[in-house]
């Protein structure tokens, strides 16, 4: 079953922007899967570098731009020419978190994230008072270092909530180990899993994420989930049904949700996918609710 979440951009109004769409966020150059207008260039005078690095993938680099269309601040991180990601498109990113941990009946929960970024996905986390602890894994160390250092808008709330841990390593290495998300606790469980890496199940990173998105890959996964547990990922692209019947061999409750909202740059709108499983509990039959009934 699909849900449709509708949400706008404050202030996106305009249909101008610069040369760049939804897609550059995972840094494809395919058209975004449900844009309805093309947009028109627009060269923006006041551009920053705040900081570039030499990795092993390439070189990493973070820049501030005013946008004179949409008159706000834009900060993006490029891999080598390619656009990682856009404080311009967050919404999806912010459902992630409202989406995977309203799957959750659990009265405080312990979250894992998968992927920093620009930190709306582990921000939004933090909104749910339920939220005892969250520890988001991050591969690159720079993307850590530049949010400890302020040089990204939500570093400084992140670092300051002292529930969170930013962990510097490889989540699918983490995923895969015994031992789990929290080195200092062997196979400790989690009530929340929320994953925003790679383009879509479909289309990974790298070839050694693509395990994750397979049956066997999803039940190592929940291995590090409590009974009732949740796992949800960010999608760029349309629900797959392949990756939906893959979910269903390993949770009891899947959903796609779409999440749609408007595009600055071309006038139109964009959408990506959330998707929710959850574990069922021992003893409870799959879909019953843990609230007290309504008289
Ligand atoms: C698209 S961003 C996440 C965006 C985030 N949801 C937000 O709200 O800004 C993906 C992040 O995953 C990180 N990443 C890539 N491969 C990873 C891996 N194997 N393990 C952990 N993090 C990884 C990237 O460096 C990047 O910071």
């Amino acid at each position: 079953m699909f849900v449709e979440v509708r949400i706008g951009f404050a202030g996106a109004g305009s249909p101008a922007g610069d040369a760049v769409s939804s897609s550059v966020r995972r840094g494809t150059s395919s058209t975004p899967w449900c844009d309805s207008a093309e947009g028109m260039p627009l060269v923006s005078a006041r551009f920053e570098e705040l900081d570039w690095r030499e990795t092993p993938i390439g070189l990493i680099s973070l820049r501030r731009r005013w946008d004179r269309a949409l008159e706000r601040d834009v900060h993006e991180i490029k891999l080598d020419e390619e656009f990682l990601m856009s404080s311009l498109f967050t919404v999806a990113e912010v459902e992630l978190a409202r989406l995977g941990l309203a799957a959750s009946s659990a009265a405080e929960l312990d979250v894992v994230v998968g992927g920093l970024g620009l930190g709306y996905t582990a921000r939004a986390v933090l909104g749910d008072p339920r939220v005892r602890s969250l520890r988001v894994v991050e591969s690159l160390g720079e993307v850590i270092e530049w949010h400890r250092r302020g040089l990204l808008p939500l570093g400084s709330e992140l670092t300051s909530d002292s529930r969170t841990r930013l962990v510097h390593g490889d989540f699918f290495d983490m995923a895969a180990s015994e031992v789990g998300f929290d080195t200092g606790t062997s196979r400790r469980r989690f009530h929340a899993v929320l994953l925003d890496i790679d383009h879509s199940p479909n289309h990974v990173l790298d070839p050694g994420h693509a395990w994750l998105y397979e049956v066997e890959g999803l039940r190592r996964l929940a291995e590090h989930l409590e009974p009732g547990g949740v796992f949800a990922l960010w999608s760029d692209d349309p629900p797959s049904e392949e990756f939906t019947a893959a979910l269903s061999e390993v949770f009891d409750t899947v959903r796609a949700h779409v999440v749609t909202f408007d595009n600055p740059y071309t006038g139109g709108e964009s959408g990506n996918t959330v998707y929710t499983a959850v574990l069922g509990h021992p003893g409870r039959p799959v879909g019953e609710s843990t609230e007290p009934p309504t008289a």
